[in-house]
């Protein structure tokens, strides 16, 4: 068997059975009794991802883009098929419109670092939201102290949605590039992106859209979008970890410099001078995450077996009765997340600290993540230091639910007065 015939075997549409999917994915045998809710901070892993990786390194591994032997060609063809896998999971027009890089963070700061200082300058400004996780606002800080452009902060309005309003009043000739989430990390709030990137462009800036908690249940078109740049991470569409894509559409990455120097992304060098591949090598330097790359095509073979229509329709049903559950609860607050959630209930429990509810919830088996969720502004803007964050994948069911629930309320019991 080699690594291109290994393919995951779901009859997904119209029959899409968590129950049986979780038998696919190898955690839950190791695990009997885990109720898994924090997909947002990294999902499971399908059989299918565990031992196709462990085939290529078995059937097919040598280093990409270097050997004349046939081992290496072979290996360069599934490296540069899983590329081409991404660009059809985000419809992009072009292979060469997809950057391997570590993850969406990664993505974001090749951003900032080489179109940045190449296309900013002092007084520019960059326009972000409230919504935004650490990774969303630290390479534009790092990028303000270094050329002195100017960070502008979109609010949210009182349901947790993003203010439109506020946000169209903050677009001026001076924007030159908006940066948000697609889907909030923190609150599950499904950010209006189309409405975003026109109205950005209508100001002639850029817009970089953060993918990160969108690619795993949404369908996400970039042509459609128009968006300049998408980002997201391998190891939250239930690939492996250490591998994630930068979309930039291709006049916009021809134009940018590189950010990193060394192997794979040159034409030519001598010590006078370098010169460098077009994208996307020009920004993969140095041997890149091969098996990471396949192992992210087999990722996004299964979720689009299973359909990403039906994934969002089957998470948008559970968010719907976790919604319902926890709202039952007395004392539970969930964290509004405008118009429309999407697989993601934050909390507050009233006098109970979240590390305190996730340390109970363990102990009944359920796994949520608790605190601030790499998100400090926000829960600084709703006043909280943290929440507890129970997020959704295409293995919970209305069980998970119910034990969630369940382990919720004797946290209460244990804690509040
Ligand atoms: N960004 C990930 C989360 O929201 C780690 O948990």
């Amino acid at each position: 068997m080699t690594t291109a015939s290994l393919r995951s075997t779901y009859p997904a549409p119209g029959g899409f059975d968590p129950r049986r999917l979780r038998r696919d994915f190898p955690i839950f045998a190791n695990n009997p009794d885990l109720v898994f809710l924090d997909s947002a901070a990294s999902a499971q892993k399908p059989r299918s991802v565990i031992d196709g990786t462990a085939q290529y390194y078995r059937t097919d591994y040598a280093n990409v883009h270097r050997g004349v032997y046939r081992l290496s060609a072979r290996s360069t063809e599934l490296y540069e098929e899983a590329r081409d896998k991404v660009r059809r999971f985000l419809n992009a027009a072009d292979h060469r419109e997809i950057v391997f890089v570590r993850n969406t963070t990664e993505a974001i700061n090749l951003v900032a670092q080489s179109w940045g200082p190449a296309f900013l300058r002092e007084g520019d400004e960059v326009l972000i939201s409230e919504l935004e996780h650490h990774s969303n606002i630290v390479p534009w800080q790092l990028l303000r102290d270094r050329i002195g452009i100017r960070l502008v902060v979109a609010p949210i309005d009182a349901t947790g949605g993003l203010d439109l309003a506020a946000f169209e009043a903050r677009l001026s000739s001076r924007t030159r590039l908006v940066a948000m989430t697609h889907v909030a990390n923190a609150t599950g709030t499904l950010v209006p992106v189309e409405r975003i990137i026109r109205l950005a462009h209508l100001h002639g800036a850029k817009v970089l859209i953060d993918g990160s908690q969108a690619a795993p249940r949404l369908p996400v078109d970039v042509q459609a979008l128009g968006c300049d740049f998408y980002a997201f991470t391998g190891h939250k569409v239930y690939g492996p970890t250490g591998i994630g894509v930068l979309y930039g559409r291709f006049d916009v990455l021809s134009a940018m410099p590189p950010w990193q120097g060394g192997g794979e992304m040159i034409l030519h060098v001598s010590f006078e001078k370098t010169d460098y591949q077009e994208p996307p090598h020009r920004f993969e330097a140095g041997t890149p995450d091969i098996a990471g790359a396949i192992g992210l095509g087999l990722a996004l073979d299964f979720i689009e077996e299973l359909g990403r229509d039906n994934i969002l329709e089957h998470e948008e049903a559970l968010t719907g009765y976790g919604v319902d559950r926890l709202s039952r609860i007395p004392g539970l607050r969930l964290l509004g997340a405008g118009q429309r959630r999407l697989a993601i209930l934050s909390f507050d429990l009233e006098g109970v600290h979240p590390h305190d509810v996730a340390q109970v919830l363990d102990q009944h088996h359920v796994a949520v993540r608790a605190g601030h969720h790499c998100a400090q502004p926000l829960m600084e803007r709703l006043g909280l230091s943290g929440t507890t964050r129970a997020s959704l994948g295409v293995y919970n069911d209305e069980t998970d639910i119910d034990r969630l629930g369940a382990a919720i309320e004797a946290a209460r019991g244990m804690f509040a007065r």
